[in-house]
């Protein structure tokens, strides 16, 4: 059984939480697309873990963990994350963590194009984690970027550094800003690479060695379906594919040997930086329920914008991504709610969407067409069996199921591993 996990909405669903589930029951876990713009908090007792470039199966001991070659890997926050993991007694070693031979490299000059082209953006910009993420998956499709396997080599990663920092150093100049210097970064990505070595392997034999051997694999999508790059909210999203699909080609896993698809979604919707976001609530309720939901990025530390479930949104990542298996998360940041709302179609004007249009102007115009349902206004934290819910949280929840179009297979009511429902389908 080989599952894909992928964000319903725009990020921050609570993927980790759920792949912290789900890894019991695997034996591989792998990120297969983005970096370190990710951000995976899980709750295990007392610990409060966030992951960002290693997949969330870490946590747990006898788990294999690759980052695939979809990823684009910062090697100085890899190490510090390594690091970081350590200190909070988790084993991390090249036993339980590969990374992709081939997957590409985040370099100090995308991390400063990134915050750069943003700043220059102004007002338009894209609210990205200035983690370098566009820019490292612009040299990789320019087919001018550097892989993990270059940090095998120190004579020629240097020479290949070299040659980045130079062409990294002439777009900077353009900006009117001082450039890198070459001796720092070296020093820094010198020592990364001395550190990563020994974690540097074959993710395609590793995967394929573990199937003959009839492994169960994870996949951890990290962002959300309204951020991938072709299907998301353009140019509001990221440069990587966090639909179904980029597991595939994120890992050298074949669509053939896939057996099912999570989609996590929030009970609510969320979105951090900037972009489109039809059910956005107003800012009275917006701030309540970021406080109640503790709806600040991970990474960033940003507050994340919060509005109603839109199911035009999660019918949409239902098909993109074929999901047929959903987590609902955060059903008891709701609790206290008195009445809720489901976004089922958008309007611009007499035109009726059933889905999101690509056209952001259009998109930007649509209002929602809300269905109302009735609050439960009762803790449902303790709650573990679903006919044990409140009436109206199992109508709101088969609403969320009925109108995406898969069924519920997990409901979590707390950010803590007990703190979860599984539903018998
Ligand atoms: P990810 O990026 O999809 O892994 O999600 P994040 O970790 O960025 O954000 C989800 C946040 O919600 C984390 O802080 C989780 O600890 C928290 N969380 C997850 N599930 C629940 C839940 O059911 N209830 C509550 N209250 N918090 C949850
Ligand atoms: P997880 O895996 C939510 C958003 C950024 C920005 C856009 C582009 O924790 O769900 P980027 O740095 O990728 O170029 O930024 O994408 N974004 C996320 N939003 N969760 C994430 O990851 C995100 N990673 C990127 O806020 O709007
Ligand atoms: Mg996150």
């Amino acid at each position: 059984m080989n599952t894909i996990l992928v964000g319903g909405q725009w990020g921050d669903e609570g993927k980790g939480r759920i792949i912290d589930l789900l890894t019991e029951r695997s034996d591989f876990v792998v990120r297969y697309q983005g970096g370190s713009n990710a951000g995976h908090e899980v709750h295990i007792e007392k610990n409060v873990y966030v992951l960002h470039l290693i997949p969330s199966g870490i946590l747990h001991r006898s788990k294999v963990c690759l980052i695939g070659n979809g990823v684009v890997v910062d090697p100085v926050a890899l190490v510090k994350e390594i690091r970081g993991l350590r200190r909070q007694g988790i084993r991390v070693t090249p036993k339980n963590l590969v990374v992709s031979e081939i997957a590409h490299l985040v370099l100090p000059g995308h991390k400063l194009l990134d915050e750069l082209r943003e700043h220059r953006k102004g007002k338009d910009r894209i609210g990205t984690t200035k983690r370098g993420i566009g820019p490292a998956y612009g040299d990789k499709a320019a087919r001018t970027g550097l892989r993990a396997l270059d940090m095998l080599q120190p004579v020629r990663f240097r020479e290949k550094l070299r040659a980045k920092v130079t062409e990294h150093n002439a777009i900077v100049r353009s900006f009117g800003i001082k450039p890198l210097r070459f001796d720092n970064v070296w020093s820094e990505y010198l020592s990364a690479a001395r550190f990563l070595r020994p974690f540097i392997r074959d993710g395609v034999a590793l995967l394929h060695d573990a199937m003959a051997q009839k492994k169960k694999i994870l996949f951890e999508g990290a962002q959300g379906t309204l951020l991938d790059i072709d299907f998301g909210t353009y140019p509001y999203v990221t440069s990587s594919h966090p639909t179904a699909g980029g597991a595939c080609v994120g890992s050298g896993v074949p669509p053939t040997r896939i057996d099912r698809v999570v989609g996590v979604m929030k009970a609510y919707t969320t979105r951090v930086g900037e972009g489109p976001f039809p059910t956005q609530y107003d800012p009275k309720l917006g701030s309540e329920i970021q406080k109640i939901g503790d709806e600040f990025g991970r990474t960033t530390g940003r507050g994340r914008r919060c509005g109603w479930f839109d199911s035009v949104v999660t019918r949409y990542a239902q098909r993109i991504n074929g999901i047929n298996h959903i987590a609902v998360t955060k059903l008891d940041v709701l609790d206290h709610m008195s009445e809720l709302k489901i976004c089922v179609a958008y309007k611009d004007g007499a035109r009726r969407y059933n889905t999101v249009p690509m056209d952001l102007d259009t998109l930007r115009r649509c209002k929602p067409v809300y269905q109302t349902y009735k609050g439960w206004q009762t803790s449902t934290k303790h709650i573990r069996r679903f006919r044990d819910l409140p009436k109206n949280a199992r109508i709101y929840l088969n609403a969320i199921s009925r109108h995406t179009g898969a069924p519920i297979s997990i409901v979590s009511v707390g950010p803590r591993r007990d703190e979860t429902i599984f539903v018998k389908n």
